[in-house]
């Protein structure tokens, strides 16, 4: 019995955190892929399929939908949802939850895990929520992996699954679903301080869309780019900026509280 999680994680939270699922599921092993990465695994390796994201703009990203709708239609096959988030979720899990069953993946299971904020205008606005996950929440999130246990324990057995209706609380369903190119539209322009830049290419590696090309400095293609800040809270010089933001907020890796509460 085998499965995988494709995660996508600007920051490492989400990877941190499904490390520590797979650090503490005792009854399979268990892959990670990151969806950045343009090839796919074979799925008839594995019997059931996790897919993790954080919540960026109240939905899943661009990039994750992308991802989804090139799988190939499956057949009931057994799958989990999970999202990181810094404030509010939105219908993130929700969404996941809809595209993969949209793929014929039977969805047995989500959680949505509070982590540290990623998002540099949050960030610069003072919420930066550095402790998260709460204890409470901690717990939570303990029981989803507890959940997710017993769920791979049945299956080795060859028993019956109980789906568990994905749920997001009151709050998140009463939020609306934000158009992709939002993101987008909210990150605006980017510049450099050429006197900052030292020409290191992190940016263009990092970026998820292919958006910047080296030339000797950043060029960014606007219509490549979904606003994911990944180039901003990535450069080592702190050399991107926007309009509004400038050297501030940055958070290119999980903090030392988070690593500390999800160590693997
Ligand atoms: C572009 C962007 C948009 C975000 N939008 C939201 C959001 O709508 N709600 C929220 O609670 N957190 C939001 N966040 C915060 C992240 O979801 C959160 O910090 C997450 O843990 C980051 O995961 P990662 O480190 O795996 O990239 C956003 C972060 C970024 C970079
Ligand atoms: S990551 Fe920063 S320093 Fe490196 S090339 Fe990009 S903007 Fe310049
Ligand atoms: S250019 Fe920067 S903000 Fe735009 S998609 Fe690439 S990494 Fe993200």
């Amino acid at each position: 019995m085998k499965g995988i999680i494709f995660y996508y994680s600007n920051s490492g939270n989400t990877k941190l955190a499904c490390q520590y699922i797979v650090k503490n599921i005792k009854n399979i092993e268990i892959d990670l892929f990151d969806m950045v990465k343009d090839d796919i695994p074979d799925l008839n390796d594995y019997n059931i399929v996790g897919f993790a994201a954080f919540a960026d703009i109240w939905g899943p990203s661009k990039l994750v939908q992308t991802f989804i709708e090139k799988l190939p239609q499956q057949d009931n096959k057994f799958a989990f949802v999970f999202n990181t988030y810094g404030f509010i979720s939105g219908k993130t899990l929700k969404i996941l939850d809809k595209w993969v069953t949209a793929k014929d993946f039977e969805v047995i299971a989500g959680h949505s895990l509070h982590t540290p904020e990623s998002y540099p205008p949050m960030i610069a606005s003072g919420k930066g929520y550095k402790q998260a996950p709460s204890k409470k929440e901690m717990n939570e999130f303990n029981n989803f992996v507890f959940e997710l246990n017993r769920f791979f324990y049945l299956l080795n057995k060859g028993k019956e699954i109980q789906k568990k209706n994905i749920s997001i609380g009151l709050l998140n369903s009463l939020l609306p679903m934000i158009p992709r190119a939002i993101a987008r539209k909210n990150m605006g322009e980017k510049y450099i301080d050429e006197a900052l830049c030292t020409e290191c290419g992190t940016c263009e590696k990092i970026c998820p869309y292919k958006a910047i090309k080296l030339n000797p400095k950043p060029i960014f293609d606007m219509n490549k780019c979904y606003g994911c800040w990944a180039c901003y809270n990535h450069c080592p010089n702190k050399a991107i900026y926007t309009k509004k933001y400038r050297g501030i907020g940055h958070y290119p890796k999980p903090n030392s509280q988070l690593k500390e509460k999800l160590k693997v």
